[in-house]
């Protein structure tokens, strides 16, 4: 199961087959547990001037940051100093997420105003052959943790769209999260992050209730983080052919992806959209396979 082709949802919204409720659950259902849903064109409106102002800002122009960060619920921008054209590309970030997130609403109806919008970002940079510290590399097989943003246990639901004309973006991706970690969670050592966790929060919660600045993390991010990079250091696990599939996302797709429990790798690809989503667990259709819960099985631990 690496991606599956949504044909019954255009950008008109829900067009083909009956009952468009039972189909919006059925591909929450499929997101939640490891699909990619694909669409070859963005199911959501995209002006064709803005994507032309996109592909026309140039990575190595000084004014143009790695990425383009936009935080939809502050309306703010960041990674862009052209005073020139920031009006302009303020306009689109704002108008992209608030279009992504009608088409998310829609099509995933049973998530509809239970999500709590992330950032979305506009990625210019050629994703081959970038010089990035290791714990920082896109083209090592990860799954998502936010640092400055824990969870405890909501899940990262991310929408991509390429938009190269000519270039597809090219993906690697591995086995699930519940066979990941059945495989690796113990030797990343899971069992440290659940035995502090009584012990040290209740320490940090005690200082926290003192008027002392200290993060009061989950388990769950604790470990996820940590996860993260343990992943992307282990030479075995990013050798290891079995499980891992190739994926080129052609110019135009657009994809959706719960990317905490789908490791992923972003092997080569210039400019592309994306807008992040995080799902508590209450409005998921299969908390079941939420990474959270598969770190609990495992480890017989609350992480939360
Ligand atoms: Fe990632």
């Amino acid at each position: 199961m690496a991606w599956l082709e949504v044909h019954d949802y255009s950008v008109k919204g829900w067009s083909e087959g009956a009952d468009p409720s039972a189909r919006a659950r059925h591909y929450c259902s499929e997101l939640e547990r490891g699909a990619i849903l694909f669409f070859p064109r963005p199911p959501f409106a995209f002006s064709e001037d803005h994507w032309k102002f996109l592909l026309s800002l140039k990575p190595s122009g000084s004014r143009l940051h790695k990425n383009v960060s936009y935080r939809p619920e502050a309306d703010v921008l960041r990674g862009f100093d052209d005073h020139g054209s920031k009006a302009l590309l303020h306009e689109i970030m704002r108008g992209y997420a608030a279009d992504v997130r009608r088409f998310v609403c829609d099509f995933l109806a049973p998530y509809a105003g239970k999500f709590q919008m992330d950032y979305a970002s506009f990625r210019p940079m050629e994703e081959e052959g970038r010089n990035l510290p290791l714990h920082k590399r896109n083209d090592l097989l990860h799954v998502d943790a936010f640092p400055s943003r824990p969870t405890r246990g909501a899940r990262i639901l991310r929408v991509f769209t390429n938009l190269n004309p000519t270039k597809a973006r090219v993906w690697t991706v591995g086995e699930r999260f519940p066979k990941l970690a059945e495989q690796f969670a113990e030797r990343a050592g899971l069992e440290r992050f659940t035995a502090q966790s009584r012990l040290v929060r209740g320490l940090r919660r005690g200082l926290g209730q003192l008027g002392m600045p200290v993060p009061d993390r989950a388990p769950y991010d604790r470990f996820m983080l940590h996860f993260h990079d343990w992943l992307k250091e282990n030479a075995e696990f990013q050798n290891a052919a079995q499980g891992k599939e190739r994926i080129e996302f052609p110019p135009a797709a657009t994809w959706l992806v719960f990317t905490d429990g789908v490791p992923h790798a972003a092997l080569s690809g210039q400019f592309a959209m994306e807008q992040t989503f995080i799902l508590p667990l209450g409005a998921l259709v299969a908390p079941e396979a939420a990474p959270i819960r598969v770190l609990e099985r495992i480890s017989g631990r609350t992480m939360s």
